[in-house]
This record gives C-alpha cells, sequence and structure tokens, in this order.
C-alpha cells in the first residue's frame, strides 16, 4: 500500500528528476520520514523512504524505494567501525528494514537517515557541479549563497559523509542545504515542498550566478579549423568512422554504440581548452564506471580525411589503453577487483562529435548524457574559476569500488545475441520481421530495413523502442539506399555485426511468360540486392574487426528445378552461390556466411498474400486459406513451416553455439527430399 509520504516523496522525485538540469539520468537521490502503525505492535514507528539502490528519480516507482525503520537506522551510528570500515554499513542497513524493506538500500541511505530533517534531497545538477568542482568552490559557495548553503569538502559517498552532513546541519541551524566537494548537492526541509523549493533554488541560484559572472569564453577560442562540419558533412564523416572507433571501444569486449553531435558537444570540440579539460576528466561519481575516467579525443581538425582521422585514432588507441593500464597499475591495490578493460567508453572527434558505448544501446546512450554533463560542468567551473576535479586516486577508489564490484557481479548474464548489431532487408513483415524480433528477443539490436519507411518504421515498434529497434527505407536494387542503410545502422548503434539479407519478391511463370523486366527485378531486389548488402556491409564488418556473420534468406528452389520459376529460382541460385563465394572471401576477416532455404511459409508473407498464393491455390485446387496445410501434407514431415521457423534458423547460424560452421545452407522445409543438399 502505498502511504501518503511514498506518494508525496514519488511525485516530488518525478518533477525533480524529469528536468535535466536537475540531476543526470539515475543520478542522486530523495528520501522522506514518516510514521506509520506497527503492524506487529500497533504501535506507532518511524520510517525512512528513501530512493534505493539504482532506479532513476524521473521513473521512480514505490517498488524503487527502501523503507527503512528510522530508530534502527540511526542506532548504527553507536556500531559504526570508522571510516576505514564504512562500506560494512552497506550490508548493515538490511537489518533496518521495515517488512520487506523494498529496493536495496544504496550507500546515500546514510545521508538521509542521518540528517535530522523529515525530507531530503541529494542531486547531481550541472550547476551545482560546477560550484562543486571550481578549484575556489569553498569560496565561492561562501559568496552566491551566504550562509545559506555549506560547503562541504570531497568525500567519497558513504556512511561517513552522512554523518559529516548531518553534523553541518546541526550546527548550521540557518542552513537550507550543502554543496559537496566535487560530487553534488543535498537540501532539506520540514515539508517535501520545502525541500523540493530549497533544492531548485540551489540549483538555479548556481545557474544565474555562472551566466551573470562566467567569463565570455570558458573553453576559450575558437580553434582555427575545428568548427562543427555541416550537418549532412558531420553525419556522413561519423559514419564513415564509426565502424572503426566501435572495434577501437571493442578490444575488450563487444560493445554498443551511440552517436551525439549536438550543439554543446561540437562547441566544445571546436575551442581551444577541450584537450587540457578532457584529460582532466569527469568528477560526479556517478560517471567513471559510465565514462571512464576520461575519453579518447581526436586530434585532428574537422578537414581531417576519413583516412588520416583512421590511422590517427588507431595509434591514439594503443595510447590510450596504456594510459589506462598505468592508471590501474598506479593505484590498484591486492584487493581491487581485476581490470575491467582499457578501452575508451567515450571518443570525441571535433567538427563531427560524440561516440559513446556500452553493454547495450540504453548504456551507450547514458555514457553520452553524462559526458554531456561534465561538459557543462567544465564550462560552468572555468567561467568562473578553475576546473578542478576530484584526485585521480579518489576516481579510482570508486570506478574500483568493491560494492560497485559487487553490483556488476550480481547483474544478470548477458543475452546470446547482446551488443550484436544486426541489419534485416524486407524485414517490415513475414519472414524478415519474424527474423528481427528473434534477434531482438536473443539480445540483438535491429535495424528493420523495407521499401516503405513508414511500414520499417511500425513493425520496428512493434518488436522494440529505439533502444533495439529502428526502422529504416531502403530499395535494396540501389546500392546509394543501401549505403545509406548501412550508415543509419553506424549511427544508431555503433555499427554492423550481423545481417540478414531477406528482401525478395516472387513471380511464376513460365519461360515464354517471363518477361525481360521480370527478369531484371527478380534478379535486382535478390542477386544484385543481396550483393550490395553485403558489400556495404562487409566493408563496416571489416573496419570493426570484430567478425560477424551474414545470413542469405534464398529457397529451396536455389536447388530444386520446377516448371514456371526461371526468373526467380534463377536468382535465389545465384543468392545460395553468393553464400559459397563470401564465405570463402570474408572467412578471414572473421566473417562466417550462411544461408537458409526455406519453402512454403504461407503465414504471414507477403509474398503468397499478394497474388502467388492464389495462384498456387488455383493451381493445386485447394482454398488459398488452406494452402499452408496443403504445402504441409506434400513435405517429408507433414509440418507447416511457419516464419517464426526461418528465424530460429537465423538464430542458431548467428548464436553462440555454430561458431565454427561457415557456407552452410540450412533448409527449413519440413523435409523436401527433392531439395536435399548434397
Ligand atoms: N515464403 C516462402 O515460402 C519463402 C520460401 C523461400 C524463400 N523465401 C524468401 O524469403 C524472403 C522473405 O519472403 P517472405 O515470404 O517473408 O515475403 P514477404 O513479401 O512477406 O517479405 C519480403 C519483404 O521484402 C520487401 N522487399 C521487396 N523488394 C524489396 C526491395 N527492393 N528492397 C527492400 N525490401 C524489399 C517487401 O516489401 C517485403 O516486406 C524472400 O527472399 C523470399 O524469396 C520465402
Ligand atoms: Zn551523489
Amino acid at each position: 500500500m502505498t502511504t501518503s509520504t511514498a506518494a508525496e516523496l514519488i511525485a516530488r522525485s518525478h518533477r525533480l528528476g524529469s528536468d535535466p538540469k536537475n540531476t543526470n539520468y539515475a543520478g542522486g537521490n530523495t528520501s522522506a520520514k514518516g510514521t506509520e502503525t506497527d503492524p506487529v505492535t500497533g504501535e506507532p514507528v518511524e520510517l525512512l523512504w528513501v530512493k534505493g539502490s539504482g532506479g532513476d528519480l524521473g521513473t521512480l516507482r514505490e517498488p524503487g524505494l527502501a523503507v527503512l525503520r528510522l530508530d534502527r537506522m540511526r542506532a548504527l551510528v553507536d556500531v559504526y567501525p570508522g571510516v576505514d570500515r564504512e562500506d560494512e554499513m552497506v550490508a548493515a542497513f538490511d537489518y533496518c528494514l521495515h517488512g520487506k524493506g523494498g529496493a536495496a538500500p544504496s550507500i546515500d541511505t546514510a545521508m538521509h537517515g542521518l540528517v535530522d530533517a523529515a525530507h531530503v534531497d541529494h542531486l547531481h545538477p550541472d550547476s551545482g557541479i560546477a560550484i562543486a568542482t571550481a578549484a575556489d568552490g569553498e569560496a565561492l559557495t561562501a559568496t552566491i549563497f551566504g550562509d545559506e548553503v555549506v560547503w562541504v569538502p570531497w568525500r567519497r559517498p558513504g556512511f561517513q559523509l552522512g554523518l559529516d552532513i548531518a553534523e553541518i546541519k546541526e550546527k548550521n541551524p540557518q542552513a537550507v542545504g550543502c554543496i559537496l566537494g566535487g560530487h553534488g548537492i543535498t537540501a532539506w526541509g520540514d515539508t517535501s515542498e520545502e525541500a523540493e523549493a530549497r533544492s531548485l533554488w540551489i540549483i538555479d541560484t548556481a545557474a544565474a550566478h555562472i551566466a551573470e559572472h562566467s567569463r565570455p569564453e570558458p573553453f576559450g577560442p575558437a580553434l582555427e579549423g575545428y568548427a562543427a562540419l555541416p550537418e549532412e558533412e558531420r553525419r556522413a564523416k561519423a559514419a564513415a568512422l564509426g565502424a572503426t572507433i566501435r572495434g577501437i571501444a571493442s578490444q575488450d569486449r563487444p560493445m554498443v554504440g551511440h552517436f551525439t553531435d549536438s550543439e554543446v558537444v561540437l562547441d566544445f570540440l571546436a575551442r581551444s581548452e577541450h584537450p587540457r579539460l578532457a584529460a582532466l576528466g569527469t568528477s560526479c561519481p556517478d560517471h567513471f564506471l559510465r565514462t571512464k575516467v576520461k575519453p579518447l579525443v581526436l586530434d585532428l581538425p574537422a578537414s581531417a580525411s576519413v583516412e588520416d582521422s583512421v590511422a590517427r585514432l588507431r595509434e591514439l588507441a594503443v595510447s590510450y589503453r596504456e594510459d589506462y593500464q598505468a592508471y590501474y597499475d598506479r593505484h590498484a591495490t591486492p584487493d581491487s577487483p581485476a581490470i575491467r578493460g582499457a578501452d575508451p567508453l567515450v571518443v570525441l572527434v571535433p567538427g563531427v562529435g560524440m561516440f559513446s558505448y556500452g553493454k547495450d544501446k540504453q548504456t551507450a546512450r547514458v555514457a553520452g548524457e553524462f559526458y554531456t554533463n561534465a561538459i557543462n560542468v567544465m564550462r560552468g567551473a572555468e567561467g568562473l574559476s578553475t576546473y578542478a576535479p576530484i584526485d585521480e586516486s579518489e576516481k579510482f577508489r570508486i570506478e574500483y569500488w568493491a560494492l560497485e564490484e559487487a553490483k556488476l557481479q550480481r547483474m544478470p548474464a548477458p543475452k546470446p545475441l547482446a551488443t550484436r548489431i544486426a541489419v534485416v532487408t524486407g524485414a517490415a513483415g513475414g519472414i524478415g520481421k519474424a527474423t528481427a524480433k528473434r534477434l531482438v528477443a536473443e539480445g540483438a539490436c535491429v535495424v528493420v530495413a523495407d521499401l516503405s519507411l513508414e511500414k520499417a518504421q511500425a513493425a520496428a515498434a512493434e518488436i522494440g523502442g529505439p533502444d533495439v529497434a529502428v526502422g529504416v527505407a531502403a530499395d535494396v536494387s540501389d546500392e546509394a539506399a543501401v549505403q545509406a542503410m548501412v550508415d543509419a545502422a553506424v549511427l544508431a548503434f555503433g555499427g554492423v555485426d550481423l545481417v540478414v539479407n531477406n528482401a525478395g519478391l516472387s513471380l511464376s511463370k513460365s519461360l515464354l511468360e517471363t518477361t525481360e523486366a521480370d527478369w531484371d527485378l527478380q534478379h535486382n531486389v535478390m542477386a544484385k540486392g543481396s550483393f550490395l548488402v553485403s558489400k556495404a556491409a562487409a566493408r563496416v564488418l571489416i573496419d570493426q574487426g570484430m567478425g560477424g556473420d551474414v545470413i542469405y534468406i534464398s529457397s529451396k528452389n536455389s536447388v530444386f528445378a520446377g516448371p514456371h520459376n526461371i526468373a526467380y529460382s534463377a536468382t535465389k541460385a545465384d543468392q545460395a552461390h553468393q553464400v559459397r563465394l563470401l564465405a570463402a572471401e570474408l572467412g578471414e576477416h572473421g566473417v562466417k556466411v550462411n544461408g537458409v532455404n526455406p519453402d512454403g511459409v504461407v503465414a504471414g508473407s507477403g509474398i503468397f498474400a499478394s497474388g502467388w498464393g492464389a495462384n498456387r491455390a488455383a493451381v493445386y485446387g485447394v482454398e488459398e486459406k488452406d494452402l499452408g496445410k496443403f504445402y504441409a501434407q506434400r513435405t517429408i514431415l507433414k509440418r507447416e513451416v511457419l516464419p517464426e521457423h526461418i528465424a530460429n534458423a537465423v538464430f542458431v547460424l548467428c548464436g553462440p553455439d555454430l561458431t565454427h560452421t561457415t557456407g552452410l545452407h540450412v533448409p527449413v522445409d519440413a523435409g523436401v527430399s527433392a531439395a536435399f543438399l548434397r
């Protein structure tokens, strides 16, 4: 049951969390204290509701709140063993839970419980962190807020920080909150409205002070040659570089990418101070796991050619990895978790934008958002003073914190196709849509391509949101359209790992009836179309250096000879031989090429719905609706073949088990002996 205290807290959290000026994604936490009746004793009991570990304020729901007994939580002060062992207190929170306790209590629970105020907000606003990371943050806090907001020197989040803030509140009864050095803000109030109003006042007052007092060009003067390229050129260069950069970011483990070319990013990269500031790295504790301590920055102007940029990026990737390993070695102790990989998670390219990476699209996008927050913070801090993030050793302590490591270890195992980016052609319906759906269910991100943008987008929306599926228009017989489709995959998800050549159509005509135009259409869409798609995708697969799969949906008709099928079956045979040719050619890049030979897939197939089915039904003297069952009776297994059965074969071919198979065709036809492969 939602209590009024919890409901009020959730509403406040939504208001604060939905505005990015107030806090970063999943950053910060809010709490409320109140009295309920203890169901065991019937007596009143004081409780603390606080946002639990993980989750985002903007979308917080009741199960995201931890509920603790305030008396027990506060009693922890008496057993607190000191700052060296403060991490042990997180496990102790579990002994303070009320009822089932809701979400797991976060490290910030102490701050919320120990501060003597009914309502507490802890937030990570860009404006507040700008003050918190200014070299003279303490003096600035006094100048901006007088004695109403108190400076708290940097301390890693935990029990001791909670004790510090509680003491500050007690010693400064006039104060409404504090600036936490290197980190964020905390505000409190007797009512929910008061806490919220004070949070907003601190955030807006800091922002107004920066706006009024900032020096004119906080990132320095514009650098000659580093201005943003015009949009079209910028996107084309991003697409041309994307595969190489994803490969660089995926040397330790494969990553999904996100591309941002916002004004904030482009302006930062266009100015003289960006190399110095980027090297200083981020500061807010949320950032290190998501963005690493610092980004990789390409040190070439916007006009640099793709070739020169690729060559330089590859050099910089080597030094980035060496630097990161050295950073780990400088700070790791025998108890530190193992290094989590030395690849950059954020790569900045002047004139073009920011590439950010993560284990899935959402994580990659949030890494980009976090770095945008970092740029805003640096602009504010440099405008008033000098940006001075926390020490490298403290960054390391947070990045390799045992509690964070434990959280990572608790994550569920990734799905078999996690991080893989698929392009499925002709995927608005039939076999293509079923395949796209299956790939997404197994963890892949999918570009759904088809002739009609509207239908491709509708299929993508049905399969999942933009973090897993995007729809694009692409006629596979048009080389420029195919390149645009592959570029769209690179810009949407970072690259391509898996191509399904599925687009097709079927005209059933005798040799004498088949026109030149019929022949050309069939061959343009299937033989030429899959050639063009394989070629454009292979460029990306090779640049990435991450292996990959190309799968052709050819047909039983690629080997079976029957009347009235010259154009369709000939082009299917062409596709089938492309499988073998490309398997032989792309193997050196770790790319497997395989095919599926379906037959008699009536349900859901546009080919059958658009006349071919009626024609076949008439030929066989059955009703069109019974055609699937009719075909089933002709098979050895007497089973009807559905689009999902083709999708199953695609998954097996690109999934975790068939790692050593290339150049294979898998019949999915319920058994047709005339089409047996030998
Ligand atoms: N249905 C079967 O029994 C069967 C049997 C063997 C092979 N196949 C093959 O499976 C594939 C999918 O067939 P389906 O049965 O799902 O048919 P379908 O008509 O439902 O799907 C084919 C899709 O390809 C798209 N398409 C057509 N021309 C295109 C072009 N130039 N560029 C991009 N997209 C284009 C169509 O819009 C359609 O969405 C085809 O290659 C087909 O030859 C199907
Ligand atoms: Zn925080």
